[in-house]
């Protein structure tokens, strides 16, 4: 693909999301069940990487003043506006759009928007595609925490993700695992390391290589989060991580 928002966003991501929208009811709802669990300490919210909001809580969008919203995708405020200005509209929450790249441009949209809680928005899992090169993309994911410093934050991103066999998933699979990162990494379930991504494929019939979105070092060791599998078409599924980080 020669144009990067392809790969992360863009009207491939709509459309799919879009057709998608039903299949990853269980996926958004776990997310939403997460995200009410929050506590943002601030009534105005940088969500960068929001593209259209397909897998956002409206409720939890709702609990804002300000929404600025922030997305190298053109198309992401009209298409947001589509499926969440009635709420937003109906809770009098504001919604501005900045059409930039949210992690080069991190450090002007904070001090652009000082009281302002931060999401990113399954964006991170993707900064690998952004800049194609391993060992940059760890590396400035790792660093993105100290650029945070302070401020009152939270992600949801790709972990892993990779193909899947529908035969093998199991009939009661277990679709959300709470977990901590601490010194050693992340433990979840009573596991770590390989033992742990074992139980998280198994989960979603994990077959095959699967790709490490490199986001494993975002947050700061003490931060808790939960790991919520995102079955994303039959053949192919993601573990995401959600976690937020409180400001000093
Ligand atoms: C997987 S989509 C996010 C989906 C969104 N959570 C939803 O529910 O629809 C990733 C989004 O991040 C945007 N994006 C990727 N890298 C970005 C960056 N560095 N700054 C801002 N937006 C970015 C893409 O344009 C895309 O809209």
């Amino acid at each position: 693909m020669s144009d990067v928002r392809d790969t992360t966003g863009g009207l491939r991501w709509h459309w799919r999301a879009f057709w998608r929208r039903h299949q990853w009811r269980g996926t958004s709802r776990r997310i939403a069940d997460w995200l009410h669990g929050t506590r943002p300490a601030c009534r105005q919210l940088l969500l960068i990487g929001g593209s259209a909001g397909w897998m956002m809580s409206g409720p939890w969008l709702q609990r804002f003043e300000r929404i600025v919203l922030v997305d190298i995708d053109p198309h992401a405020e009209r298409l947001f506006r589509f499926n969440h200005g009635r709420a937003l509209r109906a809770a009098g929450t504001g919604l501005q759009f900045v059409q930039a790249d949210g992690l080069a441009n991190l450090e002007a949209l904070l001090a652009e928007h000082p009281r302002a809680s931060v999401f990113f928005d399954n964006v991170l899992g993707q900064h690998l595609y952004r800049v194609r090169e391993l060992e940059r993309a760890e590396r400035e994911l790792e660093q993105l925490a100290g650029r945070l410093a302070g401020r009152d934050w939270g992600s949801v991103h790709d972990l892993f993700s990779g193909p899947v066999d529908p035969r093998t998933v199991p009939p009661a699979p277990e679709l959300a695992f709470d977990a901590l990162r601490d010194a050693q990494g992340l433990l979840a379930a009573g596991l770590r390391d390989t033992p742990l991504h074992l139980r998280l494929l198994a989960q979603v019939g994990g077959a095959g290589d699967w790709m490490d979105h490199l986001t494993s070092g975002v947050f700061p060791v003490g931060t808790p989060s939960r790991l919520i599998a995102w079955p994303f078409q039959p053949t192919y599924a993601h573990w995401l991580q959600a976690g937020w980080v409180r400001g000093a």
